[in-house]
């Protein structure tokens, strides 16, 4: 079980300008083995959110407990050995590594056998991607894969995914949605994905709607659906052309 107990995370806004809440007081359990989708709003505080969760970015006020322990003060590699495992929503690239290098270092795994099982499990990146360098000519889908691969290679308790599906063709969106839901249901792994993709919200057991820092929303698709095109536009008045409100995309 994860808990997040009144979760900030603050920035000073500027010189004298006093400071800005981008977690702004967060409490939500996740409990084990469901499948959460968070979305929202571009800017709203999702991939925040999910570094904190790893610690990736510090807390500013509150907790995170993990099956009973706070883990709140705790490295990122700390969290690892805990089963917490992330998923970047901008992967780094690395000259002269290779996927392979990047199971192994993730698994302890140098067998051959092993490891092309691994990718064969995993299903959405062919088996000649084994050898391919992790490096600037890589495709941005490519890359998700492989990070993604090697996310689930590490069999988290916590699986945090940060939007999957960017740059993913849309012949590997179906096959990623089983993967995580199989392997969370194998694994009894506690899965969470930062999406918009109606995919992954549909296979969700629980959404949550971030906005401004706060989830303002948790529960099924179907009530979401009416808040989530609320939060597709925002008013803003028009000062130049008269007196009369205008949307814009937000
Ligand atoms: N370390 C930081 N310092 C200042 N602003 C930040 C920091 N991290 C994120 N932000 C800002 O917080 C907001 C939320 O960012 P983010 O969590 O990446 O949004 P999203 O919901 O799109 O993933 C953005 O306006 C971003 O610029
Ligand atoms: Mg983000």
């Amino acid at each position: 079980m994860l808990e997040l107990k009144n979760l900030y995370f603050t920035v000073p806004k500027g010189e004298g300008n006093g400071v800005r809440n981008i977690i702004d007081g967060i409490d939500f359990i996740f409990e084990d083995g469901k499948f959460y989708a968070i979305t929202g709003p571009n800017g709203s505080g999702k991939t925040t959110l999910a570094k904190q969760i790893m610690g990736i970015n510090p807390v500013s006020e509150g907790e995170i407990i993990f099956n009973g322990t706070d883990i709140s003060a705790l490295t990122i590699t700390e969290r690892a050995k805990y089963g917490i495992a992330y998923s970047f929503q901008q992967p780094a690239r690395f000259k002269g590594i290779t996927f392979r290098d990047l199971l192994t270092i993730a698994t302890g795994i140098e067998d051959e056998h092993k490891l092309l099982e691994i990718v064969r499990r995993v299903g959405i990146c062919p088996l000649s991607f084994l050898d391919k360098e992790v490096d600037a000519k890589l495709s941005g889908g490519e890359i998700k894969k492989i990070e993604l691969a090697v996310t689930i290679a590490t069999n988290p308790k916590l699986a945090i995914y940060d939007e999957p599906d960017t740059g993913i063709d849309l012949w590997t969106i179906g096959p990623m949605v089983n993967l995580l839901k199989k392997e969370m249901s194998s694994g009894q792994t506690t899965t969470i994905v930062v999406s918009h993709n109606r995919a992954f919200l549909e296979a969700a057991d629980v959404i949550l709607i971030i906005d401004s820092g706060k989830i303002v929303y948790s529960g099924g698709l179907e009530e979401a659906l009416p808040l989530l095109e609320d939060l597709s536009v925002c008013t803003y008045r028009n000062t130049c052309e008269g007196d009369h409100d205008a949307e814009c995309f937000r």
